[in-house]
C-alpha cells in the first residue's frame, strides 16, 4: 500500500495528536491535522511547524461535519488517517453521555463515511486501556474479555466494534485499534506538551501543577490497596514514545482490523510518580492520602509483546524521563500554549 502521500490527523493539535505530528514528520511523511479546537489551541500546531520546520496543513473543522471532510479529502492526496480526535474525560462523560456518543460515536461514523467516499480505508484509531474495563489480572493482553465502566469506556467499545464489523465487511479496509495505557511526558524540548483545561484530573499533569504552585498538594487517592505502597498502579508511558507507536502502526496497516497495546509492561504507584517528579523538579512535592476515588481500579500494566511482534515498536522512555520531560513542558509553558483561558 502507498506509504507516500499525506497522514491526515484528526484530533492533530491535541495532546497525543501534536507529539504524533512531530514524529511522523521527523520521518519524512506529510502531515494535514483536522481540528475543531475544542480542547486545543492553535499555537500547537504552530509549534509543531517551529519544531519540524515542516509545513502543516490545519482546518479547524468538527469531524462530524461530513461535508467539510469530504473538502478536506478533495485538498489533500492524503493516503492514511490517524483519529485521535474525540472526548476523553470520563467523569464528564457519565454527566453528558449525549455528547460523548454524538462527537466520539458519530463523529466516527462521519469521518468512516467520508473515508470510504474519499476511496481511503487505512485507518489508525486511539482507543485505550479502559476498554478492559476492570482486568482480573495485569499485565492484560488484547485477549483479555473487554468492558467498560463509563460512556467514555462504552464510547471506545463501540467505535472498536464499528470499525471490526466495517472491515470485515470490506477487505480494502485496513484498520488499526492502538490501546493505550497512561500517557506522560512531553517533547524533549518542551515546546509541546499537554495542557489540560481547568483542573486536571489525571495524575502527572496534577503533580505537576502542585510542582508550580497552582494547588496546594497532591491527593493520593487511597494506600489501601493490595500493591507494594498501598497505592494504584498504572503503565505510564512516554508520549513521545506512543507517537513512535504511531509511526509504527501506519507502516504496519494490513487489511483487517487488528488490536494492539501501546503500554511500557511496567506498572508503578502512586508515590513512585510522585517521587519521580520529585526527582525531576528537584524538591519534594507535597502529598496526602485521601480517600479511594470512586471507580478506580487498584492494579493494571499492559501486556505489549503484540506491539513489538505485529509493529516492531516497543518504549524505551523511563518514569524519570517521562517526569522531566513534563517538568521541562510545564515550567517553560505555565499557562499553557496561551496566556488566555480557552473560549470553546
Ligand atoms: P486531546 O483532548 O488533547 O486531543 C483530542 C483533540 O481532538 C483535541 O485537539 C480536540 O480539540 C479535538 N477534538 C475534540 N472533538 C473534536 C471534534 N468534534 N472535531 C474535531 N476535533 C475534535 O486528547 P489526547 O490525550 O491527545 O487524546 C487523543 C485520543 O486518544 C482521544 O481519542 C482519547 O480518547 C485517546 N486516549 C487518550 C488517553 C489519555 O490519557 N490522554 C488515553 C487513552 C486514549
Ligand atoms: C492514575 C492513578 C489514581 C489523580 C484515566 C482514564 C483512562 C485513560 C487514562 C483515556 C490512579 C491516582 C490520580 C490524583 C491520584 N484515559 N490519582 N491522585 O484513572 O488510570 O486512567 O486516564 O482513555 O480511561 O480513566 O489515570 O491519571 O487519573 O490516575 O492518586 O489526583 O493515579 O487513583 O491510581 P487512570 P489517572
Amino acid at each position: 500500500m502507498p506509504d507516500d502521500g499525506a497522514v491526515l490527523l484528526t484530533g492533530g493539535a491535541g495532546y497525543i495528536g501534536s507529539h504524533t505530528a512531530v514524529a511522523l514528520l521527523e520521518a519524512g511523511r506529510e502531515v494535514v491535522v483536522v481540528d475543531d479546537l475544542s480542547n486545543s489551541s492553535p499555537v500547537a500546531v504552530e509549534r509543531v511547524r517551529e519544531l519540524t520546520g515542516a509545513d502543516v496543513g490545519l482546518h479547524v473543522v468538527d469531524v462530524c461535519d461530513g461535508a467539510a471532510l469530504d473538502a478536506v479529502f478533495a485538498a489533500h492526496r492524503i493516503t492514511a488517517v490517524v483519529h485521535f480526535a474525540g472526548l476523553k474525560a470520563v467523569g464528564e462523560s457519565v454527566a453528558q453521555p449525549l455528547r460523548y456518543y454524538a462527537v466520539n460515536v458519530a463523529g466516527t461514523l462521519s469521518l468512516l463515511q467520508a473515508m470510504d467516499v474519499a476511496g481511503l480505508r487505512r485507518l489508525v484509531f486511539s482507543s485505550s486501556c479502559t476498554v478492559y474495563g476492570s482486568p482480573g489480572q495485569a499485565p492484560v493482553d488484547e485477549s483479555a474479555p473487554r468492558g467498560a465502566a463509563s460512556p467514555y469506556g462504552r464510547s471506545k467499545l463501540m467505535i472498536e466494534d464499528i470499525l471490526r464489523d466495517v472491515a470485515a465487511s470490506d477487505d480494502r479496509w485496513e484498520v488499526m485499534l492502538l490501546r493505550y495505557f497512561n500517557p506522560v511526558g512531553a517533547h524533549g524540548s518542551g515546546m509541546i506538551g499537554e495542557d489540560p483545561a481547568g483542573i486536571p484530573n489525571n495524575l502527572m499533569p496534577y503533580v505537576m501543577q502542585v510542582a508550580a504552585g497552582h494547588h496546594p498538594f497532591v491527593r493520593v487517592f487511597g494506600d489501601d490497596y493490595e500493591t507494594r505502597d498501598g497505592t494504584g498502579i498504572r503503565d505510564y508511558i512516554h508520549v513521545v514514545d506512543l507517537a513512535l507507536g504511531h509511526c509504527a502502526a501506519l507502516a504496519s496497516l494490513a487489511p483487517g482490523c487488528d488490536a494492539v497495546n501501546l503500554g511500557t509492561g511496567r506498572g508503578h504507584t502512586v508515590l513512585e510518580v510522585i517521587d519521580a517528579a520529585s526527582r525531576a523538579v528537584g524538591r519534594e512535592i507535597p502529598r496526602q492520602v485521601v480517600g479511594r476515588r470512586p471507580g478506580d481500579i487498584a492494579v493494571t500494566w499492559a501486556d505489549p509483546a503484540k506491539a513489538g511482534r505485529v509493529l516492531g515498536w516497543r518504549a524505551v522512555r523511563g518514569l524519570d524521563e517521562m517526569a522531566a520531560d513534563h517538568w521541562r513542558w510545564q515550567s517553560k509553558n505555565p499557562g499553557g500554549y496561551e496566556a488566555q483561558p480557552r473560549t470553546t
